[in-house]
């Protein structure tokens, strides 16, 4: 990879959806994968013990379910045995484990970034999921709680794991979603630790940005999106395929088929219309911008009182 072009890299990219807890959901990923394209791996949002395991989620189309990568919130190893068992009853094949939510309702508790500082407990983890089940397993965490280095140990431990698979998102718990990523930290993760297998996460929002990413971290090619993917649905493909070639007119043709499948599929999967527009109206917080109005889109959908009434006002902006 040394001497390859910057074409060259980014045609071997493989890109992750992120787990986004209010977005991507099954309805978002089978309407997703009808129409876009580079995506290689979706993963839901975490499921915790709270939540109703007893019941059957729905696991999307077959273009999504065998992309699919389930994600728990475990506090011990009690937990990740009820949710692996849970994930195994859906059919799933891949797991993956969430050592990243900052917030401290679920830190407090020993879960998500909680647990970065507990090597011990995630070894256990997989050890019990590589011994007694048949899924593949891997890990998304942070750079640490509060500091930037907690992560290390982590590594450590992980690195005497053959294969495990490492998602960073490159900031501390503390820092939620905001401030700057540290890139030279997560340098330092994939060259203190090359028998790990690195996927980097954090700020990749257009094509531009990931070929920032793509000069810092050479050789890097398994990438994590989540906030670039939902405002521009096409960048995965604009990614991986290296090409802006679609003409304006089938972009716009795209988007709309997409827009219109995915306020179907929310319909077709909610309890009632109120919880169908709360949850369409949840998903142009962040698809508005794949619009050439972002702001006129937000408010069209801010004053819909119905999916219906918010279908034809978006028709007429196509
Ligand atoms: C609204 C929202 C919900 C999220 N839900 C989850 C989640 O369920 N599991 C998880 O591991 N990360 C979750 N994340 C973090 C993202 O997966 C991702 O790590 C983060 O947004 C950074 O990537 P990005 O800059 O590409 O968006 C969430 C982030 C946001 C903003």
């Amino acid at each position: 990879m040394g001497t390859s072009s910057t074409n060259d890299k980014i045609s071997g990219a493989e890109i992750h959806f992120a787990p986004m807890q209010g977005f991507t959901d099954m309805a978002y990923y089978s309407a997703f994968s009808k129409h876009f394209a580079g995506v290689g791996y979706y993963y839901t949002p975490f499921f915790c013990v709270d939540d109703r395991l007893e019941r059957t989620f729905f696991a999307g189309s077959d273009l999504v379910r065998e992309k699919l990568v389930w994600q728990i919130l475990p506090k011990d190893i009690d937990e990740m045995k009820v949710l692996t068992h849970f994930v195994l009853r859906q059919g799933g094949s891949m797991l993956n484990i969430n050592l990243g939510c900052p917030y401290p309702m679920v830190t407090r508790r020993g879960r998500g970034a909680a647990l970065i500082s507990n090597p011990e407990m995630v070894v256990s983890m997989i050890d019990y999921i590589r011994n007694y089940t048949p899924l593949t397993v891997s890990i998304k965490t942070r750079l640490g709680l509060s500091r930037d280095d907690e992560v290390f140990p982590l590594l450590e431990a992980l690195a005497r794991k053959s294969c495990t698979q490492v998602i960073v998102h490159a900031r501390t718990a503390t820092q939620l979603y905001k401030g700057n990523v540290n890139t030279e930290r997560f340098l330092e993760c994939r060259l203190r630790f090359p028998e790990i297998d690195f996927v980097y996460n954090g700020d990749i929002v257009d094509t531009e940005s990931f070929l920032n990413f793509t000069n810092l971290f050479q050789g890097q090619y398994k990438w994590m999106i989540g906030r670039g993917l939902l405002c521009d649905p096409f960048l995965a493909d604009r990614i991986t395929d290296n090409s802006d070639c679609l003409s304006e007119l089938k972009r716009k043709d795209i988007l709309q088929n997409f827009v219109f499948d995915l306020i179907e599929g929310i319909v077709s999967t909610s309890n009632d219309t109120g919880h169908a527009l709360n949850r369409v109206k949840n998903q142009f917080i962040y698809l508005a911008n794949a619009f050439p109005e972002p702001k006129r889109i937000t408010r069209l959908v801010r004053r819909s009182k119905s999916t219906d009434e918010l279908k034809t006002e978006l028709w007429k902006k196509f």
